[in-house]
């Protein structure tokens, strides 16, 4: 079962396969931040993914477009950089996410 450990808050959660990492959080009481359905328009859930980027699933064309949309041309430069509600986890890794917290 992959593991996501959760910076700055320092929480380590368990993550069924291809679950989202926000699907995983919320499902172990934790608030993470979002501005719309969770369905990857708004960007607000962005994290930075500090190990295991290649444990997780790829960037997808919609996850992009928004990011570009709205965080500007840049925002895909930094692979690192992805969507809680859309990068569904296949084995162990660190993100970093500030507000973060325990419901
Ligand atoms: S919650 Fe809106 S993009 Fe993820």
């Amino acid at each position: 079962m992959p593991r996501i450990r959760i910076e700055p808050l320092g929480s380590i959660i368990e993550a069924n396969q291809h679950e989202s990492v926000m699907e995983a959080a919320e499902r172990h009481g934790l608030f993470w931040p979002v501005g719309c359905a969770r369905n990857g328009e708004c960007t607000n859930c962005a994290m930075e993914v500090l190990s295991g980027l290649s444990r997780m699933t790829g960037m997808g064309r919609y996850e992009r477009s928004n990011l570009i949309r709205q965080r500007g041309p840049r925002a895909t430069d930094d692979a690192r950089l992805r969507l809680a509600c859309q990068a569904r986890v296949l084995g162990d890794v660190v993100v970093y996410k500030r507000g973060v917290d325990p419901l």
